[in-house]
C-alpha cells in the first residue's frame, strides 16, 4: 500500500512519498506528435517528462506542456481548478511517484477558505479506480491501474505545522508545535492563507485565505512587459525570469529587478496588513511561521512588518514542499502503523 502527500497548488503540484519527491508547474495541454525524441544532449532530465493517457486522452502535464502543448490550461480561477485541474495533476503526481500498479491512501489540502465547501468534491474526486497510461520520453508506454482507497483532506497550512510538529519517524518532536499557539502564514501562488493553531487546535477566527499571493504581483510584471515590448506573457512563464531578475523578449533583455523589489515590498505590506486585521485579537500568539513558495520570496520583505517571534526560514529548504512533507507525515502517522492490518473500508 503506497501512501503519498498530494498538495495541488495553482502554481506547482508537490507531491512525495517520503522518499522522492516532485514538484511540477499545474499546466497541462494536449499531447503533440513528438516527431524527433532524442535528446541533443543529455542535460534536461526526465523528471520534467510527465505525458498520460487519462480515460484514452492524452495530456502533457508540467514543464512539457509548457514546451510542447499548441494550447496550454492554466487557471487562477478556484472552482475551475478544483473541478478541471485537480484530477490530472494529482495523478501526474502519483503516476510519477507510485513504481507499479496499486492501491494508495492520500492527504492532501485546501486553502482554509474553501476547505469546507469542497473538501467533500476533492476527495471523491480523487478517491477511487484510475487506469492510465504512461508514456516516458521515448514513448514507450506503461499501463497503470490505480486504486485511491483513502483520501483525507486537511487545511493548507497545517501541512507546515504537521512538518515542523512530526519528526521523520512521524511522532510528535517538537513539543513546542504540539502545545503553543502558532500561527502560519502560507503564501503561494494564488493565494495567501492564514491559520492559527493553538495547542494543534484549529481555530476559525484566525484561518483566513485572500488573494495575495505571487500571481498578484506577477500580473503587475506581465501588465509592464506588455506595454514595453507588446507581447503578452503568462504568468507561468516569470517564474524563472523574476528570480534571475531580467527577460529577454525578441531580442532584447529587460531588467525586472527593480521592479520586482517595489511589487514583491508593496505585497509583503498587504500581508502583513492581513495579518495585523485577522490576528488583531491573539496578541498572546509564541510564534508565527512562513511558509509556501511565495513566503521563500517574501520573507526578507514580511519579516521586519510583523510583530512577535517569527520562526527563521531555512534557505536550505524548498518552502514550496513544506505543506506537502507535512501531508505525508500526517498519511504516516494515520495510516502507516498498521500496514498489516486488513484495509478498512474506503472513506474520506
Ligand atoms: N525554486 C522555485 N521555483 C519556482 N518558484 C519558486 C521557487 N521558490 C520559490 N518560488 C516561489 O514560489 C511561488 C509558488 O509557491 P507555492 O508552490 O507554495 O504556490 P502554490 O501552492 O502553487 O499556490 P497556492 O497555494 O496559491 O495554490 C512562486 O510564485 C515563486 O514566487
Ligand atoms: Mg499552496
Amino acid at each position: 500500500m503506497d501512501i503519498l502527500g498530494i498538495d495541488v497548488g495553482f502554481g506547482f503540484t508537490k507531491a512525495t512519498n517520503g522518499k522522492d519527491s516532485i514538484v511540477f508547474k499545474s499546466i497541462f495541454g494536449e499531447a503533440a506528435q513528438i516527431q524527433f525524441r532524442d535528446q541533443l544532449l543529455d542535460q534536461a532530465g526526465s523528471e520534467s517528462h510527465l505525458h498520460l493517457e487519462v480515460d484514452g486522452v492524452p495530456y502533457f502535464i508540467g514543464e512539457l506542456a509548457e514546451r510542447q502543448s499548441n494550447v496550454c490550461s492554466f487557471t487562477l480561477d478556484h472552482s475551475q481548478f478544483i473541478e478541471s485541474f485537480a484530477k490530472t495533476m494529482a495523478l501526474g503526481a502519483m503516476a510519477s511517484l507510485m513504481p507499479e500498479s496499486g492501491s494508495v491512501r492520500i492527504v492532501t489540502g485546501l486553502p482554509v477558505s474553501y476547505y469546507q465547501r469542497q473538501r467533500d468534491q476533492l476527495a471523491s474526486i480523487l478517491r477511487g479506480r484510475h487506469s492510465l497510461v504512461q508514456i516516458d520520453p521515448k514513448g514507450t508506454r506503461r499501463e497503470l491501474a490505480i486504486n485511491v482507497v483513502q483520501v483525507r483532506v486537511i487545511p493548507q497550512p497545517f501541512g507546515t505545522l504537521l512538518d515542523n510538529m512530526l519528526s521523520e519517524v512521524v511522532e510528535i518532536s517538537d513539543k513546542r508545535f504540539a502545545q503553543s499557539k502558532v500561527g502560519v502564514i502560507d503564501i503561494g501562488f494564488r493565494t495567501s492563507d492564514y491559520t492559527i493553531a493553538d495547542a494543534t487546535k484549529y481555530s476559525e477566527r484566525g484561518s483566513h485565505t485572500t488573494d495575495s499571493g505571487i500571481a498578484q504581483g506577477f500580473a503587475l510584471i506581465a501588465n509592464k512587459l506588455r506595454e514595453v515590448s507588446g507581447v503578452k506573457v503568462e504568468l507561468y512563464r516569470l517564474y524563472d525570469a523574476v528570480a534571475q531578475g531580467s527577460i529577454k523578449i525578441r531580442g532584447k533583455t529587460i531588467d525586472l529587478k527593480k521592479l520586482t523589489e517595489e511589487i514583491f515590498t508593496k505585497l509583503a505590506t498587504a500581508v502583513a496588513t492581513e495579518v495585523d486585521r485577522l490576528w488583531a485579537e491573539d496578541w498572546d500568539m509564541d510564534l508565527i511561521v512562513i511558509t509556501g513558495g511565495g513566503g521563500a520570496v517574501l520573507a526578507p520583505y514580511l519579516r521586519p512588518l510583523l510583530q512577535g517571534e517569527v520562526l527563521a526560514v531555512d534557505a536550505s529548504k524548498d518552502l514550496r514542499l513544506q505543506n506537502v512533507r507535512g501531508y505525508w507525515k500526517y498519511a504516516k502517522h494515520l495510516w502507516g502503523r498498521n500496514q498489516t492490518a486488513p484495509e478498512p473500508p474506503t472513506e474520506i
